[in-house]
């Protein structure tokens, strides 16, 4: 064949195909059957075979990956992404209605309700109808490339527009899209963003899936979709389901748009898929409204959707409200309620930490909660239970939001059965039978023996946990039984571990032992940070540790610094300091830090320098922290800010940029609320200051 009649047969083939995969994935009606696709499909990969140089970055066939990358490049997003202020009820919501309604002065406003949707914002460049890049959000202001993963999203146009969108792109639910001209001029250079998820049975698919290979489980379809969309092997993205929504641009040009209802519909013509639950309205009235019917909505959805973004219509209306820290003022996500659900309590376990510490754990009569199923919860130590007057067999209200562990908020005592008792703390260690004790003062319980397995086993699964030393392959069971067999006194008997010796234990087999072997050995040169991280001392987690990684540069230096000293380090507060020195200044752990020596672990720093300014997530942001939160001391979450380089002062001022606030939060959140300061929760917190890592 000629290479002429090749290029008509593949330009046919390409349009024909790329029409397809609209139809079935963005219209959801397809018009033929996947083995005729597939044929399609064949007869493009074949000629393309022939011709390499027919082989663009926006054939149909580039869907299914490229080659692995060793790392993804940074991309600095020409117009910030910025993200949304939240609002949990209906007062606040008429609140913010009343602020815009001030700020937007005599203009009649429009509103365009949307469904938040629960995945990953993304920015995707086209130029001259081209898909040129596309981008993860980041941390807002630098994303990374991910141009080959986002190929693979079969929702995403490669190619402007799509063959056979015009006026058929999906239609709202209610009302329709402005219209546009049959064919839409294709604007020379746009930035579209919108939200990659994963759809409910997609995700249990995927699940069901990794679960039958060994691989690794998702804890939510968000976190599927993350993890599919930042792999460095887009072929293996490529077979991961994942699903876009447009929803705004990041910027066009030649083409002028001038609301968001408008540009949703020009995107829609151009191809891309929109959520068919977008509203617009003229009544703030009927937005409200809308929303309480979102409420029995979300549940009926394929997809999850955490709450609902309001956004003003009118773009110059837009421009004029502006930006306020990174939050629009002219958009507001309305967050529904965490959901809550009735189960029995069947059981309480408790289990040891890894210091001892005995926390009692909920068994559930398994109930599902926002399309997940929960069968435990967190019950945090014995006064939680008695506070709440919790019984084994009583009917309890547990609640879960987003990734944090479910709770049990309360017991339901009118349905409580006959012959249940209120709930003790055992007397004895329920893993090795030594003595319980309760320290003065503290809220939890101890198991007293120093050498509890339980512990070892605990500490085992921190020191080979991703964040810290990073070893594939020893899960609980097997860390068990290598504690069990005295294969392992301490974690740095791993070191020691032989792969003959391991090849014999029942089950294990030689290949897999050979494997663990070569993982724990890999491990030694992770570095100060991660060592230090994986020790597990008292207030020294991966922030901490990374401080000190850069002002010590290795463990031995560390160990001799005195607690003023470490005081005296930006970042490190006196309750770190004084954990650090207690630890090291202890025997058996000076014992561990010499066997680790021994085994070769590496104790020098990788790092020599803090995060770069561009890369601080929150610089140039001022913090109040308030109240109890609900995982971290404010002292951490003070490190945690100033870490990812915002500020923490004392007093809530016009200066403050948000109040971190917990549980109990007081004066200062009044104060806040007075000057219309930002109020964030621990959650919010960690979303902003660790995007960058998504
Ligand atoms: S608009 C104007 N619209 O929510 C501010 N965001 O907290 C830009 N999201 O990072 C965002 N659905 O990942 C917007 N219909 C929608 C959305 C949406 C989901 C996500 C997005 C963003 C986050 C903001």
């Amino acid at each position: 064949m000629h290479l002429v009649t090749a290029l008509e047969r593949w330009q046919q083939l390409a349009r024909t195909l790329s029409y397809h995969t609209y139809r079935y994935h963005v219209l959801d009606e397809p018009e033929i059957s996947d083995a005729a696709y597939d044929s399609l499909m064949n007869e493009l990969r074949a000629l393309e075979e022939h011709f390499p140089q027919l082989c663009t970055a926006e054939s149909p066939s580039q869907r299914v990956g490229a080659a692995p990358r060793s790392e993804f490049i940074k991309v600095e997003h020409p117009v910030p992404m910025t993200s949304l202020a939240n609002a949990f009820d209906e007062a606040e919501v008429r609140k913010w209605h009343e602020r815009v309604g001030r700020l937007a002065g005599e203009a009649r406003l429009e509103w365009v309700v949307e469904p938040k949707i629960d995945g990953l914002a993304v920015a995707i460049t086209y130029e001259n109808g081209q898909m040129a890049l596309g981008a993860t959000r980041g941390n807002g202001i630098v994303g990374e490339d991910i141009t080959p993963n986002l190929r693979t999203v079969r929702d995403i146009p490669l190619r402007l527009p799509v063959e056979g969108s015009n006026g058929s792109a999906p239609r709202p639910r209610y009302g329709s899209w402005p219209s546009f001209p049959e064919h839409p001029e294709v604007a020379a250079r746009l930035e579209v963003r919108g939200e990659v998820y994963m759809k409910i049975q997609d995700f249990e698919r995927l699940n069901q899936q990794q679960a039958k290979v060994g691989e690794k489980v998702f804890a939510n379809p968000r976190n599927a979709a993350a993890g599919s969309l930042r792999l460095l092997d887009s072929g293996i993205t490529a077979q991961r389901p994942l699903s876009f929504f447009a929803y705004g641009l990041g910027y066009i040009e030649g083409v002028k748009l001038t609301s968001q209802w408008e540009m949703l519909g020009y995107l829609g013509r151009l191809g891309f898929p929109l959520n068919p639950h977008i509203r617009f309205f003229t009544d703030f009235e009927d937005v409200i409204a809308y929303a309480k019917e979102w409420m029995t909505l979300r549940e009926t959805l394929a997809y999850e959707v955490d709450g609902i973004v309001l956004k003003v219509n009118d773009f110059a209306i837009q421009k004029r409200l502006g930006v306020s820290g990174r939050e629009p003022r002219w958009a507001l996500a309305w967050k529904f309620p965490a959901s809550e659900a009735v189960t029995q309590l069947l059981d309480i376990w408790v289990n040891v930490g890894r210091t001892g510490v005995l926390n009692p754990n909920a068994v559930l009569e398994p109930v599902e909660i926002g399309g997940v199923i929960v069968s435990h919860a967190t019950l945090h130590n014995e006064d939680y239970i008695t506070e709440r007057e919790l019984r084994v067999g009583d009917h309890v209200v547990v609640k879960r939001s987003g990734d944090v562990i479910p709770k049990v908020l309360h017991s339901l005592p009118e349905m409580r059965p006959a012959g249940t008792v209120p709930w003790q703390m055992p007397a004895t260690c329920p893993t090795c039978g030594e003595p319980v004790v309760r320290a003065e003062g503290e809220a939890n319980h101890y198991c007293t023996n120093a050498a509890c397995p339980a512990q070892l086993v605990r500490q085992v699964e921190h020191f080979v946990s991703r964040g810290a030393m990073n070893i594939d392959g020893l899960g609980t069971r097997l860390t068990e039984r290598f504690v069990n067999e005295g294969l392992i006194h301490d974690v740095a008997d791993l070191y020691f571990l032989q792969a003959e010796q391991l090849a014999e234990l029942e089950k294990l087999g030689r290949k897999s032992a050979a494997n663990l072997v070569a993982s724990i050995d890999a491990s030694r040169a992770r570095g100060m940070a991660r060592l230090l991280t994986a020790l597990g001392i008292r207030y020294v987690g991966s922030v901490v540790a990374e401080i000190l990684a850069v002002a010590y540069g290795s463990l031995d230096e560390l160990m001799l610094a005195t607690r003023e000293e470490l005081e005296s380090i930006h970042g490190i507060g006196p309750i770190s300091a004084q954990s650090l020195v207690e630890w090291f200044s202890r025997e058996p752990n000076r014992e561990l830090i010499k066997k680790l020596r021994q085994a070769g672990v590496e104790f020098a720093s990788h790092r020599t320098a803090p995060l770069a300014e561009g890369d601080a997530p929150l610089a140039g942001l001022t913090f109040v922290i308030t109240g109890i939160l609900p995982t971290m001391s404010r002292d951490e979450a003070r490190v945690l800010i100033e870490q990812h380089g915002g500020k923490v002062t004392g007093t809530v001022s016009r200066q403050t940029d948000y109040l971190l606030a917990g549980e109990k939060a007081g004066s200062k959140l009044t104060k806040a609320q007075q000057l219309d300061v930002k109020v964030l929760s621990e959650e919010g917190l960690r979303e902003m200051a660790y995007r960058e890592d998504l």
